[in-house]
This record gives structure tokens, sequence and C-alpha cells, in this order.
């Protein structure tokens, strides 16, 4: 029984393997340099268990496209090496936090802007997420509904996400 459990375990994860933040990662960070073209926003928020308990050290690897939806230097736009990105660690409160700019939609696209997330920890499953924005036009209903989607509103510049690790 319990081998299979292990690996059911070890099939998930393998089927959702996300990058790792190096152990001594900052809990706080800039992905967009400064000076980068585009909105300013700041995201902030928490990595708790599901009866709401800190996690800490939790690793965080966030990425983005620029404000015209390109991942690289317009044009390449390679997700898997995206040039604003950020490995954080949640602090002792489970908390983190970075500045960034608004995403653009991928060009000629209906694709919502969106903020990628891989968030892990030790003995718990990872979470694979996109936030995309409150009143956004290509921001589907069924996105909703999806946990692969984060639908969040943004509030002077501000944005807040509350990630729950089962
Ligand atoms: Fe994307």
């Amino acid at each position: 029984m319990l081998a299979i459990v292990f690996s059911f375990t070890s099939l998930l994860a393998a089927a959702q393997a996300v990058h790792e933040a190096p152990a001594d990662a900052p809990s706080s960070g800039r992905v967009a340099p400064q000076g980068e073209p585009g909105q300013p926003l700041t995201v902030t928020g928490t990595v708790t268990s599901p009866d709401g308990a800190p996690i800490p050290g939790a690793s965080l690897y966030i990425y983005q496209t620029d404000d015209e939806g390109y991942y690289g230097v317009k044009p390449v736009s390679d997700n898997r090496h995206p040039r604003l990105k950020l490995f954080l660690r949640s602090d002792p409160s489970g908390a983190w936090s970075f500045t960034t700019i608004k995403p653009g939609s991928y060009p000629k696209s209906r694709v919502p802007p969106h903020i990628h997330f891989e968030v892990s920890a030790p003995g718990r499953e990872p979470r694979i997420f996109e936030i995309v924005f409150e009143g956004d036009s290509f921001v589907m209903p069924e996105m909703r509904q999806n946990p692969a989607f984060s639908v969040r509103p943004i509030e002077d510049g501000k944005v807040t996400e509350r990630i729950v690790l089962r």
C-alpha cells in the first residue's frame, strides 16, 4: 500500500517538475529590472498549508513576458528562457513579494497577460499556475474555475496572491 502511494507521488512530481529556487534565495526581489517599459506592479503574497499555517522556505519561480508579450528580446519569445524571471523563498511568516511591470498579451493573440508561478515545498504537491488580471477582456469565465489560473485585481498598482500547498 505504502509503495503504491510513493509511486503515485513520484509520478505526480514527474508530471509537475518545477524549477527550484536556490536555498538562500531572498523572499523579495525584482522580476523586471529598473527602467523596464510598462505599468509598474507590486505583487505580494503568502504560501500556506490548507489550514492557513505559513510555509516558510517554500520555493517560488516566477516569470513573465515583457509589456509587448515577448519572453525574450523581441522577436524571441521562448518561455523556457524568459528574460523576466525571479527565484524566491518564502520568509518565516510564509510571505514573499516582488516588483515588476504588467506583462503584455502574446503578440497577435487573445491570451490574457499573465505571470507564471511554480511553487513547491518539501512533502507537498507543487503548484503551477498563472495570475491573470481582473477586468482583462481576454480572461474567459472558465478560467475562474480552473486551478491553473488565479484571476486577481490590480488595486493601486498592487496585486495579492495567497498560495495554498497541500
Ligand atoms: Fe506564458
